[in-house]
C-alpha cells in the first residue's frame, strides 16, 4: 500500500519533470552517428527502431536505451545480438554524460577501440565480447574512472594488455579468446571478483599473488608460467657467497643501529625529566594546557605523558602481527610528532607519523575500568576475528589511566565526510551507497556472530567510524571500545541492538543525504513521519533522484533503515545483511540485464 502511493508520488514528480529538456540535441546527434556507423545494414528498417534525429532517445524509446526515471537522460545502450557489423564510434557514444552501461556484445563489428573509450567518464560497465574487435587495447581504457566491468572476450584483439593496476573499482575482466602477447600486468587481484585471460599469447610469470584465480583464467597461454599453470617459473639463483662489500653495508648497519639506540636512551631519560618537571608545575598550579591551546606540540605530550612514568613501557604496549609497522615500538610513537584529529565520547585520536613509517592514528582512552587482563583478553580477541571490511588493531597498550589503540591511518577519510564534507566534485551514486551499505551490514553481522558470546559489540557505530580503504571499500573502525559492563548481559544485549539501531541510522544518511544530530532519533523520527504521511520520495537525497536511481531499490532500503531503528522489534544484523544483499543483486542485474 505504501508503496503504491509513494509510486504515485513519484509519478507526480516525473509529470512535473517531463515537461523539462531530455538530451540536449547535439547529444542526439551524436547518437544517431554513432548508430549510423554501427550499423550500416537494414537494421534500421526495424519498426520503432528509433536512432533518428526527428525523435527522442528517451520519449521515443529507441531500440536498445534505457534512461533515468525521470526521462532526461540515457543511462544504459544494450544492442546485443543484432548482426550489427559496422565499426564503434567511441568519440560520439561518449558524448552522452550520463551513460553507464554500454553493451554489444554479440555482433559482428570490426576494427579498433579508440583511445577516446577513457571520455566515457561515468561507464561502469563495457561489455563488447563475441566481435572481430582487433589491433591493440588503448592504455586509457585503465584510465576509466568508474569502470567495474570489462568484457572483450572472443575477439581478435593483439597486443600488450594495458597496464591496470591504477585502475581501482575493476571488479570483473574478461578478455578470453583473443591474441594479447607480452607479459600479463597487473591488476588489483584482491578486489577482482572475475578475472579471465586464456586462450591468448600471454607470456612470463602469473603476478597474481592471491592464488584466487584457478589455472582456468589463465590456460591456454603456452607461455605463461607460474605455481598453479603446467609451466612453473624459472628460480631465481641462489645468492652468492657475502663479499667484501655486504660486510662494509652490513657493519655500516649494525653501527647506525647502536647510534640510533643510543640516541633513544637519551630522549627517554630526557622525556623522564620533563614529565617530572611537569608534575612539578602542576603542583605550582600551571595550567597544564588541555584545553585547545597549541595543539601540536601540546598532543604530542598529552598521549605521552601518562604513560612515560612507569619503566618497562615497551613491554606493556602490544604490535600485533601487521606489515604496516613492521618493528613499531613504543618510543617510535612517543617521538613522532602528533596531531589532534578528533575529540569523542570515549577518548581522543591523535594523528601520528613515525620516522619512516606510514602514518598511524592512535586513540586514547581514559578512564575506562577495565582490568589490564580483560582488555589484553578483548584486545586479542578482536584482532583475531579478520574481516576485510573491519579496520585491523596494529598495537595497543594500557596502563592503569589510559589505553591506546593504534591503527593504521585512512588518507580517503569518513563516510560522513564523504557525504557531507565539501565534496570536491566526487559523485557518490547509487550503486555506491548500495554497495557501501551492504558491506557495512556484512562486515557488522559477521562480527556479532563472532563476538556474540564474548560480548562485544562495535558499541559506537556512526559515519564518521566507517573510514574508506584506498579502494574506497568501507571499513569499521574503532570496533570493541566502548566501555560497557560485561556482567551485566542485560547490558550486552541492548548494546547488540543498539549497534542494529546506529547502522539503521547510517542508512537514513546515505538515503536522504542528512547530516545525524546526537543518536540520530531525529532523523529517524522525521523520515518515518514523512514516510507515514506517505511523502515517501521527500526523504530521498535530492542527488539520487536526479541520478534516477532505482525508487523500487531506494524504498527497499529505506525500509530496512526503518525496521533498524525500530526499537520494540530490532532485526538480527545477519537478517539486515541478507536483506541488503538481495537488494544489491538486483541492483547489478537491472544493470546488466538487456531488459529495459
Ligand atoms: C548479417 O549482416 C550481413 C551484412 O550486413 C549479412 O550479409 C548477413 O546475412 C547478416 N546475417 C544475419 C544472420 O542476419
Ligand atoms: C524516428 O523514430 C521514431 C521512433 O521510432 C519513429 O516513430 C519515426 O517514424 C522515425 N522518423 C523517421 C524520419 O524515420
Ligand atoms: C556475422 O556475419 C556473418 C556473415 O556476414 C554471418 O554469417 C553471421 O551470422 C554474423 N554473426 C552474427 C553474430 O550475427
Amino acid at each position: 500500500m505504501n508503496q503504491t502511493r509513494s509510486i504515485f508520488g513519484f509519478l507526480v514528480l516525473f509529470i512535473l519533470l517531463s515537461g523539462a529538456k531530455t538530451e540536449d540535441a547535439d547529444v542526439i546527434e551524436a547518437l544517431v552517428v554513432f548508430m549510423d556507423k554501427l550499423a550500416p545494414g537494414s537494421v534500421k528498417n526495424t519498426p520503432n527502431w528509433g536512432w533518428n534525429d526527428s525523435s527522442d532517445p528517451c520519449t521515443s524509446k529507441w531500440v536498445g536505451v534505457t534512461c533515468d526515471n525521470e526521462g532526461k537522460t540515457v543511462k544504459k545502450i544494450v544492442l546485443e545480438k543484432l548482426n550489427l557489423s559496422g565499426i564503434f564510434d567511441t568519440e560520439s557514444v561518449c558524448k552522452v554524460n550520463n551513460l553507464l552501461v554500454l553493451s554489444l556484445n554479440f555482433n559482428n563489428l570490426t576494427g579498433n577501440l579508440q583511445p577516446d573509450i577513457s571520455n566515457c567518464i561515468k561507464l561502469t560497465h563495457l561489455y563488447l565480447s563475441e566481435n572481430h574487435f582487433s589491433g591493440n587495447l588503448p592504455d586509457s581504457i585503465a584510465d576509466l574512472p568508474s569502470v567495474k566491468r570489462i568484457i572483450i572476450s572472443n575477439n581478435e584483439f593483439t597486443g600488450k594488455l594495458p597496464d591496470f593496476s591504477r585502475t581501482t573499482t575493476l571488479l570483473t575482466f574478461f578478455a578470453q579468446n583473443n591474441r594479447f602477447t607480452g607479459q600479463l600486468p597487473n591488476f588489483n587481484y584482491n578486489q577482482l571478483e572475475g578475472f579471465n585471460v586464456a586462450n591468448n599469447d600471454l607470456s612470463g610469470p602469473v603476478p597474481d599473488d592471491t592464488g584466487r584465480f584457478d589455472a582456468n583464467s589463465f590456460a591456454g597461454n603456452p607461455q605463461l608460467c607460474g605455481k598453479k599453470l603446467p609451466v612453473s617459473c624459472p628460480v631465481k639463483k641462489k645468492k652468492k657467497k657475502p663479499t667484501f662489500r655486504d660486510f662494509v653495508i652490513y657493519s655500516g648497519y649494525l653501527i647506525l643501529g647502536l647510534i640510533v639506540m643510543v640516541l633513544v636512551a637519551v630522549l627517554i631519560f630526557k622525556n623522564k625529566k620533563k614529565k617530572q618537571e611537569n608534575v612539578k608545575d602542576e603542583k605550582h598550579g600551571t595550567d597544564s594546557g588541555r584545553s585547545s591551546g597549541s595543539r601540536n606540540s601540546r598532543a604530542r605530550s598529552e598521549f605521552s605523558a601518562t604513560s612515560v612514568e612507569s619503566g618497562g613501557i615497551s613491554s606493556s604496549m602490544v604490535v600485533l602481527s601487521s606489515p604496516v609497522v613492521n618493528g613499531l615500538k613504543f618510543e617510535d610513537l612517543l617521538r613522532a610528532p602528533a596531531e589532534l584529529i578528533g575529540r569523542g565520547k570515549h577518548g581522543s585520536l591523535y594523528k601520528v607519523k613515525p620516522d619512516g613509517g606510514v602514518p598511524l592514528v592512535v586513540k586514547r582512552i581514559k578512564d575506562w575500568k577495565i582490568s589490564r587482563d580483560a582488555f589484553k583478553k578483548r584486545m586479542q580477541r578482536i584482532n583475531e576475528i579478520k574481516h576485510p571490511n573491519v579496520l585491523p588493531l596494529v598495537a595497543y597498550y594500557s596502563s592503569k589511566q589510559e589505553k591506546l589503540l593504534v591503527y593504521e591511518y585512512q588518507q580517503n577519510g569518513s563516510l560522513f565526510r564523504l557525504l557531507h564534507g565539501s565534496q570536491n566534485g566526487q559523485m557518490f551514486d547509487w550503486g555506491s551507497r548500495l554497495s557501501l551499505a551492504s558491506s557495512v551490514a556484512s562486515a557488522l553481522a559477521f562480527m556479532h556472530e563472532e563476538l556474540k558470546s564474548d560480548f562485544i559489540p562495535h558499541g559506537n557505530l556512526k559515519s564518521s567510524n566507517i573510514l574508506l580503504k584506498n579502494n574506497m571499500e568501507p571499513c569499521l573502525s574503532e570496533y570493541g571500545l566502548m566501555p560497557i559492563d560485561q556482567k551485566d548481559p542485560d547490558q550486552t544485549a541492548t548494546t547488540f541492538q543498539s549497534d542494529v539501531y546506529a547502522f539503521g541510522v547510517v542508512l537514513l544518511e546515505l538515503l536522504t543525504g542528512k547530516p545525524v544530530q546526537d543518536d540520530g532519533s531525529g532523523l529517524a523520527k522525521w523520515v518515518s513521519s514523512v514516510v507515514k504521511e506517505e511523502w515517501t520520495v521527500e526523504v530521498f537525497d535530492k542527488a539520487l533522484i536526479v541520478e534516477g536511481a532505482s525508487e523500487e531499490r531506494m524504498v527497499g532500503l529505506l525500509q530496512v533503515a526503518l525496521k533498524c531503528v525500530n526499537t520494540e522489534m530490532p532485526p538480527q544484523m545477519g537478517e539486515v545483511a541478507a536483506r541488503i544483499s538481495s537488494l544489491k543483486e538486483e541492483e547489478e542485474r537491472s544493470m546488466t540485464s538487456s531488459d529495459p
